[in-house]
């Protein structure tokens, strides 16, 4: 009798040592130790189980029936204690990875067009009022149309003007500027009249500094057909001028020289920092030149399928870039094509 009280006594403290320890178990990890130590293998619960053969024989179906309730308790806090914890973890994770979906958004950076893009996209658009269409040509040029048939031949002095880069290609160059556009436009229309502009980029072999970038763009115009006069080139650029810089805009023209057109002029505006008075910006002249132009010269009107006895025509071509740096006070041309974001975000 005495041996059976205390085989139920020993599983009884079992039980109440081995709630009282599932309590402190926290950690899932914690909760399969205590299994380990109450019901696995070695355990005492087992130990119990495997020596009830040797009690005595009448005892020992109370024993172990004691013995499995005792496994079966045992058994069901441990599965409710795994659920609590587990709905715990669960619970702790909503709090603490809760997201607040009323905060702000982050703002994503917009994107923008290019401070050059957006000057010739305002040059088209005056233009475009003015009845000019937009004409693409290549950047890769021919030596041919980039001088020869604008009226520069090899060895010619003027070549001089433009430094060229070269490809390995003999007679294949990057455009120096626009104006080869002409003959390629020329050749199309002719015998039509043409009236287009001709944008891109163009590439010098330039020492770099703050005025002298090795690519840049351009913005070349040409208008070709019959009783076109000087007067028309004056009174279409002094509009263009008018409407980029404001009505009261003075402009000015000067002679000059270029091959491809005959009588050539450089056109001047009143200095839009200064108006006139005198600023570093315009060297104290108050004028800043703007473009250059002319009357398209007779051989280069033949060299685009014209005849210059029958037509005439004018061109100009016109820094996109400089008409920036000019509006916003930019002073190095270098920013516009290093791509550094802190000088593209402000336009
Ligand atoms: N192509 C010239 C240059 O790059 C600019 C120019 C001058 C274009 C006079 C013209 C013009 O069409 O008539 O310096």
């Amino acid at each position: 009798m005495e041996a059976q009280e205390n085989w139920i006594n020993k599983l009884e403290r079992l039980q109440d040592q081995a709630f009282k320890d599932l309590q402190q178990a926290h950690k899932e990890t914690e909760l399969q130790n205590w299994h380990v130590t109450y019901l696995g293998r070695s355990s005492e619960l087992m130990g119990i189980f495997s020596h009830i053969p040797q009690a005595p024989k009448e005892q020992r179906p109370l024993i172990g029936q004691k013995a499995n309730l005792v496994k079966q308790a045992l058994e069901s806090q441990y599965s409710t204690r795994l659920e609590a914890l587990k709905q715990e973890t669960l619970e702790h994770s909503l709090k603490s990875e809760k997201l607040d979906i009323t905060l702000p958004g982050r703002k994503a950076t917009r994107g923008r067009l290019h401070i050059a893009t957006q000057i010739l996209r305002e040059i088209y658009r005056i233009f475009a009022e003015m009845g000019f269409q937009i004409y693409l040509s290549p950047e890769v040029e021919t030596d041919a149309y980039n001088f020869e048939l604008l009226n520069i031949p090899a060895y010619h002095p003027a070549r001089d003007l433009w430094d060229t880069f070269y490809t390995t290609t003999p007679g294949v160059i990057m455009r120096t500027h626009t104006s080869p556009g002409q003959i390629r436009a020329m050749r199309e229309f002719a015998p039509n009249p043409v009236r287009v502009v001709l944008p891109g980029m163009v590439y010098r072999y330039e020492q770099m500094d703050a005025s002298h970038e090795i690519q840049f763009n351009q913005l070349e115009l040409l208008a070709v057909g019959e009783n076109i006069t000087f007067g028309d080139l004056r009174g279409t650029l002094e509009d263009f001028a008018h409407r980029m810089y404001g009505e009261d805009v003075q402009t000015r023209m000067r002679p000059s020289y270029f091959p491809f057109t005959e009588p050539s002029a450089e056109m001047d505006v009143q200095c839009i920092v200064c108006g006139g008075e005198g600023c570093p910006v315009c060297s104290g002249t108050g004028w800043l030149e703007i473009l250059g132009c002319g009357m398209v010269h007779p051989v280069v009107l033949k060299n685009g399928g014209y005849d210059p006895k029958i037509f005439s025509g004018f061109a100009a071509g016109l820094g996109p870039e400089r008409i920036a740096m000019l509006r916003y006070h930019i002073e190095d041309i270098r920013y516009f094509w290093s791509n550094d974001v802190r000088f593209l975000e402000q336009f």
